[in-house]
């Protein structure tokens, strides 16, 4: 049976032939080498954050000062990072967080779809964002066997949210994971040094423009009256929602709903007896509130306070290494998110397809090292606060 982790052997072997990897398989220098690719404004969308962005710098760091005891003697030549999610089996138990400027990420502006396309060459769900440069139905039809879940930005308008949810079932895609943080944007002085903003330059709204509610709010084609569009879409972004509205989410749909941005114990608590099917511990990888915490750091009383119902986690995820930790904290899934990015900037699907394998491969490696076969072993031993 073949693992992730023979991802080395094909990268080895194809230097005995004198052939290097065509991308890199450390953050840093994905990260550089995305960094030349991008344009400036791209660029300090993605790799930026909120405040002096000391909360995204500690959503990475903070995975360093957890660690886990290797444990010796025991048979880890057959290994299963397999997960169930939402009566899926899915055969990794890694995900693509959504970004809602995905469709930016590569030269021809279809991010999504080259997204989607990792996905199917993968097996790894993409989460797709609300903010899309391609139809949801589009992104669904490109991850083939993959099943996809569908990120909503929930709009004022409860037509077109109805509408847009509706749309997500009816393309296939496998649960609505609600954003919570991102009602209102948080303070991005990188972007705002740049005054730039790319969904008011009309760029990644296509999943309204193509709505019939959104079409019919606006009187006219959105081609005809792009500014009138954007003014539109601004105006109906970003619903607040309350404990109160959780039964009207629930009567939009029969799919599973996920809520993310969940980082209190207390509102996973909450978000349980509501009934909801899925936690997502997040923090928006840092590009929210500046709040100080590393996501990583909450994840684990978030998942003691969500009983048996799972909890999904992203933000500072870079390398495989960090995915083993929060699948050791409990997490059942763990969304990269800048990672696939840089790797849609420098190589396209293939690029993204190439870090996905990467970040799989050193989990399962490190599983295998570690002396924890499967994933209930991983949680079993579990982490320790280390020095740092
Ligand atoms: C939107 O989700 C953003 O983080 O910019």
């Amino acid at each position: 049976m073949g693992h992730f982790g023979d991802y080395q052997n094909e990268i080895y072997l194809n230097g005995t032939r004198g052939v290097l990897p065509r991308w890199p398989v450390d953050f840093a220098t994905l990260e550089a080498r995305a960094a030349a690719a991008l344009s400036p404004d791209v660029l300090n969308y993605v790799q930026g954050g909120c405040g002096d962005e000391h909360t995204q710098d500690e959503n990475a760091r903070a995975f360093r000062r957890w660690g886990m005891v290797p444990r010796m003697m025991v048979d880890c030549t057959a290994r299963d990072l397999s997960i169930d999610l939402f009566g899926l089996k899915l055969p990794t138990p890694v995900f693509m967080a959504p970004i809602g400027v995905t469709g930016l990420a590569t030269q021809d502006r279809h991010g999504d779809r080259a997204a989607a396309r990792a996905a199917a060459m993968t097996g790894v769900p993409l989460v797709a964002s609300t903010l899309s440069n391609d139809p949801l139905e589009t992104v669904a039809r490109d991850m083939g066997d993959t099943p996809g879940f569908f990120q909503l930005y929930t709009p004022k308008n409860p037509d077109l949210a109805a509408s847009l949810v509706a749309r997500a079932e009816a393309a296939g895609y496998k649960a609505i994971v609600v954003t919570l943080d991102t009602w209102v944007t948080g303070w991005r002085p990188r972007d705002l040094n740049t005054a730039n903003f790319p969904q008011l330059r009309g760029a990644v709204l296509m999943n309204y423009f193509a709505d019939p509610v959104f079409q019919r709010l606006l009187g006219k084609s959105p081609a005809d009256a792009p500014a009138e569009a954007i003014g539109l879409w601004a105006s109906l972004f970003g619903k607040v929602l309350t404990w109160d509205d959780i039964g009207w989410l629930r009567s939009l749909t029969r799919l599973p709903i996920v809520l993310k941005g969940i980082c209190h114990p207390d509102d996973a608590r909450r978000a349980v007896d509501a009934g909801i099917d899925g936690i997502y511990c997040s923090n928006h990888g840092g590009r929210q509130a500046n709040g100080g915490i590393a996501a990583i750091d909450m994840l684990a009383d978030v998942v003691a306070a969500s009983g048996e119902v799972p909890v999904l986690f992203d933000s500072g995820v870079r390398s495989g290494s960090d995915v083993v930790k929060a699948l050791a904290m409990g997490a059942r899934a763990v969304g990269v998110g800048r990672p696939y990015f840089y790797g849609l900037a420098i190589g396209g699907a293939e690029g993204a397809v190439h870090v996905l394998k990467s970040i799989l491969a050193e989990a399962d490696l490190m599983m295998a090292v570690n002396g924890c076969p499967t994933i209930a072993a991983l949680r079993a031993e579990g982490v320790r606060r280390t020095a740092g």
